[in-house]
């Protein structure tokens, strides 16, 4: 299964029923914490990392919910994130005000992205903004961000598959895997 891809990681780091196991419990929880809220719910998937997760997470959360999606460029390629963030793709809605919005992460490493993106939709008016992330590498954090919800904290490695990816590559492996260093530092 997947073997050719998976020649091109050095180990798995979570596997496929870790990630199954992680993905109910975020859901039971955030079910818990939401049911009582009288504003109607909002996923916020943050393209393109954080697709594969968020199919999984919506259908673990027991709860009325709209979803959207949003796409955050960092310019910088391959294993590093820099510059400037751009909005590529914005949500189409004019009033958030009554909302509940839960952004969905693949996962937090600057904390660039998040920490930008939270103000960024309070100011849109949005009630209360959380964010869950299925992985975070707290070790490389250079913005002050903390999630409301963490999958797994990981090592400062660079990983693939579950949707995160390596020039594109690898989003369609079932598992999150170190990728091997001689495939990106040649
Ligand atoms: P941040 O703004 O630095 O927190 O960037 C988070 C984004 O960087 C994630 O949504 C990923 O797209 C990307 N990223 C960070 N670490 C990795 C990794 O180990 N593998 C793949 N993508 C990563
Ligand atoms: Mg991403």
């Amino acid at each position: 299964m997947m073997m050719n891809l998976q020649k091109d990681c050095d180990h798995i780091l979570v596997s496929e029923e870790e990630i199954a196991q992680i993905v109910s419990d975020l859901g039971k929880r955030i079910t818990a914490d939401y049911k009582d809220s009288k504003r109607p719910l909002l996923l916020v998937c943050i393209l393109k990392g954080s697709v594969v997760f968020m199919a999984d997470l919506m259908r673990a959360i027991d709860l009325p919910m709209q979803i959207d999606f949003m796409k955050v460029s960092s310019y910088g390629n391959g294993t590093v994130s820099g510059g400037h963030l751009n909005i590529i793709l914005d949500l189409k809605r004019e009033d958030l005000s009554k909302t509940d919005v839960l952004v969905v992460e693949d996962i937090v490493d600057s904390g660039r992205t998040l920490s930008y993106l939270k103000p960024y939709l309070l100011s849109k008016g949005a009630a209360d903004v959380k964010c869950v992330t299925l992985l975070d590498k707290p070790s490389r954090r250079t913005a002050d961000f903390t999630p409301d919800y963490t999958g797994k904290v990981i090592p400062d490695e660079f990983v693939v598959g579950y949707g995160l990816d390596y020039a594109e590559q690898y989003r369609n492996l079932p598992f999150v895997g170190v990728l091997k260093r001689e495939i990106y530092s040649t």
